[in-house]
């Protein structure tokens, strides 16, 4: 079932001199965006620094407001609703950011930070904070310790557990994380990805993970969605993705991940970070570094369609060229079943 439904998206910021205070020039964020969240999916969305991955998430749940396109939520116009309403409807709509210090307030206690969305939507009374928070910080491995303590006296892990139990504590239907380890240290991104993942699992909620290492997110999700300034490129089934990426793009996140550089060279062209967007006269966005471009790339934009069924994907010779080398045994692609959720 679509839980979440969103059609031509779009998103131009306009880019302002502190001096002159005024536009100088703009930026397109979201460049008619199409995506389906079904409810119960870990849907992947990857793409390089300034795709537009935060944009998108963050429109998804009118954190930011699109300058067009439509938004369902369960059939429901989401952007026709009013401030109040979304407010309501924020039980069901969570976010999970990037850098749990700053999602959290540095002055309230662990405790009053997790049992706050239940106080704000009325689902327990005030006299049962302790209990509850306690339960909720036991779903996501934390102990009655931290029920007393600031943020600033936990560990970086630590907060992203509590941001993640106070996301759950109204049992929404989606939650958008927005790159929820790469602010942690490498020795404990996976623990967070799992617990992500877990919960997603147990609560029966979409998860839309947003990332930049395809491999990481890719382990966990059901389908991936790759980005590319401000479009989606490709997008399919997971396992399907991983195994056969069908997009040179893709293909050259694949070969971004370090470790995998030497083998995965020349399979779909290089990632540039930070392109400006200012200036692009349309054309395939990854011509500039595609070793499949032709003329007709830059004269045209290729649409998003289904070249596979169920994997969709914007160029014109979608897997043509040489694929990224497998390993020895063929796991390039990591299956979710038969690896499980470590
Ligand atoms: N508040 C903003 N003001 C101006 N430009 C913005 C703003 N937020 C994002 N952008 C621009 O929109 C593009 C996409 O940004 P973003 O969604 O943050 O990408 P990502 O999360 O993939 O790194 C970038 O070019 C970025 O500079
Ligand atoms: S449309 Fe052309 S430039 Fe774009 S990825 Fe495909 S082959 Fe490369
Ligand atoms: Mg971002």
């Amino acid at each position: 079932m679509t839980l979440l439904e969103a059609r031509g998206l779009r998103k131009t910021f306009a880019l302002r001199s502190p001096w002159l205070r005024r536009a100088v020039g703009s930026s397109v964020a979201l460049d008619g965006v199409d995506l389906d969240l079904r409810a119960g999916e870990t849907l992947a969305l990857v793409g390089e620094s300034g795709s537009g991955k935060t944009t998108l998430g963050r429109s998804l749940l009118r954190l930011v407001e699109p300058d067009d396109g439509e938004l369902r939520f369960r059939g429901e116009d989401l952007r026709a609703l009013r401030p109040l309403e979304l407010r309501r409807r924020r039980r069901d709509l969570q976010m999970v950011f990037q850098d749990p210090g700053a999602s959290l307030d540095p002055r309230q206690r662990i405790g009053d930070a997790v049992f706050e969305p239940l106080r704000i939507h009325r689902l327990a009374p005030r006299a049962d904070r302790s209990s509850q928070a306690l339960r909720l910080l036991a779903e996501v491995g934390l102990t009655a310790e931290v029920l007393e303590r600031h943020p600033h006296e936990l560990s970086g892990g630590q907060r992203q557990r509590v941001a993640i139990a106070r996301a759950l504590a109204t049992r929404p239907a989606l939650v958008v994380a927005d790159e929820p380890v790469s602010a942690l240290d490498v020795s404990i991104r996976g623990q967070i990805l799992n617990l992500l993942a877990d919960r997603q699992r147990e609560l029966g909620l979409a998860l839309l993970l947003i990332a930049h290492d395809l491999l990481l997110v890719g382990r966990v999700a059901d389908r991936i969605a790759v980005l590319l300034r401000g479009r989606i490129v490709e997008e399919g089934e997971a396992g399907q993705v991983l195994a056969r990426p069908l997009h040179p793009h893709t293909r050259a996140l694949l070969a971004a991940i370090p470790g995998r550089q030497r083998r995965a060279r020349g399979a779909g062209g290089v990632v540039r970070r930070g392109v400006a967007v200012e200036g692009w006269l349309g054309g395939c966005a990854h011509r500039a570094s595609c070793p499949l471009a032709t003329e007709r790339c830059g004269r045209e934009t290729p649409a998003l369609v289904e070249s596979q069924p169920g994997h969709r994907v914007a160029c014109f010779r979608p897997g043509e060229g040489a694929p990224p080398e497998r390993d020895g045994g063929g796991t390039f692609a990591l299956d979710r079943r038969s690896e499980g959720r470590r």
